[in-house]
């Protein structure tokens, strides 16, 4: 009997479509890294000999890494399996590359080791490891596609002379700032090693070393330095679930204004729990986001509950852009109360 021909069952479809999701999904954060799907974007087309041969990729795994993106119709393969093509699912694919890049690169051991994290005797310590690294590289990615376009519009409203970013990842957003603004100076806090050390490789190769500077320091419980005075804008994006829960969100929010007091404007950007939302109707990030959370014990706040804290923690909305993707996301331009 032919297998390979039977036409499968809607059910066993449902179900072959969620494993071979989990391979896509790891094949395009592979096919982003190693510029098989930059390539593909530039050229619409690739050839597996020819890519293999000038990137130093094992043939093999490029064509396994095709054949998966084939099951999701981000490419098509032609029939001797030797060249790919753009299909369908490939330009919301290549939008959407850094989300699958923080869950398979980012997150990838908390998923691969999750039935070990489940069990409340399982759950003491420190026991999530997540790559800060590749968290930071997906994050710039996710920043510039999704949040900057909107935050470039409120800085229009915005007068700054220096800004200190916090949980900066990269340091993305400051070196785009000191592009738009000559004359700014930049702060980039942040409490993971692996986040300031592409900082250091961005802001060198940025040549903005004169005009940013690097903190290791916990946002949470920052300690106060000479440099903060004179800051008069703080932004934040990404990480402003971490303030989180409520009285500590409060208390962070407050405590702002004593570390950087001569702020004018804070600007917050960041991804809320969703409501409403129930089984396949889940759009993309969402789930990975708040499965993610759940397991590293991290509240994630809904939208009103943000607009909750805000009066109490001595900041008034000035300005705001609601965002598409990631869903449930906000950028808030606040000021002192
Ligand atoms: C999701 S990434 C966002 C990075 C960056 N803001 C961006 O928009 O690309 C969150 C960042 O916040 C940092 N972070 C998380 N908790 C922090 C804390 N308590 N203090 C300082 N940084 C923190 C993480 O290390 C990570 O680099």
């Amino acid at each position: 009997m032919d297998t390979a021909r039977q036409q499968p069952s809607d059910e066993a479809q449902y179900c072959a479509d969620t494993f071979n999701g989990a391979i896509a999904s790891a094949a395009v954060s592979a096919a982003w890294e190693i510029g098989l799907l930059d390539e593909l974007e530039r050229a619409g087309r690739v050839g597996i000999a020819g890519f293999s041969a000038a990137s130093g990729a094992d043939p093999g795994v490029v064509r396994a890494l095709l054949v998966a993106l084939s099951t999701r119709r981000i490419v098509t393969l032609d029939a001797a399996r030797t060249e790919a093509t753009t299909d369908a699912g490939f330009a919301s694919a290549y939008r959407t590359k850094g989300f699958f890049y923080w869950l398979t690169r980012g997150c990838g051991e908390l998923l691969t080791t999750l039935p070990g994290k489940v069990l409340e005797a399982d759950r003491q310590g420190d026991f999530v490891r997540r790559d800060s690294r590749a968290i930071s590289v997906a994050c710039r990615n996710i920043a510039r596609t999704f949040f900057d376009p909107p935050f470039r519009e409120l800085l229009r409203d915005v007068d700054c002379t220096t800004v200190a970013d916090l949980g900066c990842g990269s340091s993305d957003r400051l070196i785009m700032m000191a592009g738009l603004m000559p004359g700014v100076r930049g702060i980039g806090i942040d409490v993971a090693a692996g986040a300031i050390t592409v900082s250091k490789e961005a802001v060198a190769e940025a040549g903005v070393e004169d005009r940013i500077s690097l903190v290791q320091d916990d946002v949470l419980n920052l300690s106060p330095r000479d440099e903060y005075a004179g800051v008069d804008l703080v932004t934040c994006f990404l990480m402003g679930h971490d303030f989180w829960p409520r009285e500590n969100a409060v208390r962070v929010l407050r405590r702002l204004r004593e570390n950087f007091p001569d702020v004018k404007n804070l600007v917050i950007g960041d991804t809320c729990r969703s409501t409403d939302v129930h089984g396949p109707m889940h759009p993309m990030f969402t789930l990975g986001f708040e499965t993610v959370h759940s397991v590293m014990d991290q509240y994630i706040p809904t939208l009103d509950e943000w607009a909750s804290v805000l009066d109490e923690s001595g900041w008034r909305i000035a300005d705001r852009r609601m965002i598409d993707l990631p869903a449930f996301s906000f950028i808030y331009r606040l000021t002192p109360a």
